[in-house]
């Protein structure tokens, strides 16, 4: 077998059937219901202690964005339905230059909130009034109310201790503290689905679905009638949970080299954290049966970034972005163009996958929702894989009318940017609403 036979047969493991896909969708439906009335499930269903907004939601909040190496803290004035985003700082938690690095295991909870606290304190220096804040925190918290989330564990392998286990508002608030920053209230806490979803349905009404295709991967949905209360409540789904599609060898090699083995395995099939490393694991078995141009490699995690696939799959000549990626980032080059076509439809497979995966959790969902799917539906989704990665959308679509056939007329997919700090903006003002 030569090395571009063999990634075509990674391929053939790769790509889902059409009965595989409708399966997913099934067996996603089936976790929901069994998730929301407390039966196990791969799905933690958790409550996020809101609902959709009015629209009548108006004032100026601040907006902590969390959810990855970087995070943006903005200023958010809502008026008459419509937002106006102010001032805005981003920073990261990683210094390119290796100064630091709060996302390491090494770093203390305290010493990672100091360092956002210290970055409100410098936008919020020159409020005059007391701004309520709104903290997007998209990792998996048990929600306890809308200002109380305590993290279950670090997912997108951060590792910052003394974090799991704890109330990340009352972690964020003490670091306010301690930094003396008095003129900043925190009065919501939200994963970046629901902020997604919030901020889709404060501008066009009607929206049911907030999802995020990032770095991360997770859906989130208004249920109707919430057991909790028995009202409309927005379910953070942690769908990156979901355990029932099939793993190829590949992605147990990503599993097995993982933070945490066994958790968040769509995750890991579908997310940009990890969709480099299914492309690695595939090229690591041409590596071990020596089938690899130019003998053996050994390639560090995150050697392939989002960006890279990205340009893998880029339409050019002679493969040119599967060239310089072969040539800068895996040390292959020299590559024919034969073998080049066989590494972009391996990345295909890979990104196709995740797209495909993604638009059957949905079908799941619209199922759950609309049985005989008889009305509209709006997904809103925010993530730099829906928003940049080169047919990305159009496999979505693809996963949602292979399940659901001409009912997949009524569904639209929307992206809605920076759902995630806005919708934390306006979760802090319905929660002021709500005093
Ligand atoms: C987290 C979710 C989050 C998603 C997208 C996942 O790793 O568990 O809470 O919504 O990433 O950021």
């Amino acid at each position: 077998m030569s090395f571009s036979e063999l990634l075509e047969a990674a391929c053939t493991k790769i790509n889902p059937t059409p009965e595989s896909l409708q399966n997913v969708a099934a067996g996603f439906e089936e976790a929901m219901r069994a998730g929301l009335a407390g039966r196990p499930s791969s799905l933690p269903m958790l409550p996020s202690y809101i609902a959709r907004p009015t629209g009548a939601e108006r004032g100026e909040a601040l907006a902590v964005d969390f959810g990855g190496t970087n995070v943006r803290i903005l200023n958010v004035r809502l008026e008459d339905g419509k937002v106006r985003p102010g001032e805005s700082v981003r920073f990261s938690l990683k210094d390119p230059d290796g100064a630091y690095d709060f996302t390491r295991a090494e770093t203390r909870a305290e010493e990672l909130f100091d360092h956002i606290a210290g970055q409100i304190a410098n936008l919020a220096a020159g409020a005059s009034a007391p701004l309520p804040l709104g903290h997007t925190f998209s990792f998996p918290c048990r929600q306890e109310g809308i200002n109380r989330a305590v993290l279950l564990f670090w997912t997108k392998e951060f590792r910052t201790s003394g974090v799991e286990g704890k109330d990340v508002t009352a972690l964020l608030s003490e670091a306010l503290e301690r930094r003396g920053v008095r003129n900043v209230r925190p009065r919501a806490i939200i994963n970046d689905t629901v902020g997604t979803l919030l901020a889709a349905a404060y501008l066009y009404r009607g929206v049911e679905i907030g999802s995020i295709c990032g770095t991360g991967h997770n859906t989130c949905y208004l249920e109707p009638r919430h057991p909790l209360t028995g009202k409309p409540m927005i379910v953070n789904m942690e769908s990156g949970s979901f355990d029932g599609v099939v793993l190829t060898t590949f992605d147990r090699a990503v599993d097995e080299a993982s933070s945490r083995p066994g958790e968040q395995l769509i995750e890991k099939q579908v997310s940009g954290a990890y969709l480099g490393e299914v492309v690695l694991a595939a090229l690591r078995a041409a590596a071990a049966e020596g089938l690899l141009p130019g003998g053996p490699r050994d390639w560090e995690r995150g050697t392939l970034s989002g960006i890279d696939l990205a340009r893998v799959l880029e339409d050019e000549p002679g493969c040119a972005g599967a060239r310089s990626v072969a040539g800068d980032r895996l040390s292959l080059p020299g590559l024919t163009e034969q073998q080049l076509a066989a590494l972009r439809k391996l990345t295909e497979s890979v990104v196709g996958r995740s797209a495909w995966l993604v638009g059957a959790t949905y079908a799941g969902i619209l199922r759950y929702l609309d049985p005989g799917l008889r009305q509209n539906h709006v997904i809103a989704v925010d993530g730099s894989l829906y928003e940049k990665m080169p047919g990305y959308q159009a496999g979505i679509r693809a996963g949602l009318e292979a399940i659901l056939g001409a009912g997949a007329r009524g569904v639209e997919t929307r992206l809605v940017k920076d759902g995630s700090g806005i919708g934390a903006a306006i979760a802090a003002l319905v929660a002021e609403g709500q005093e």
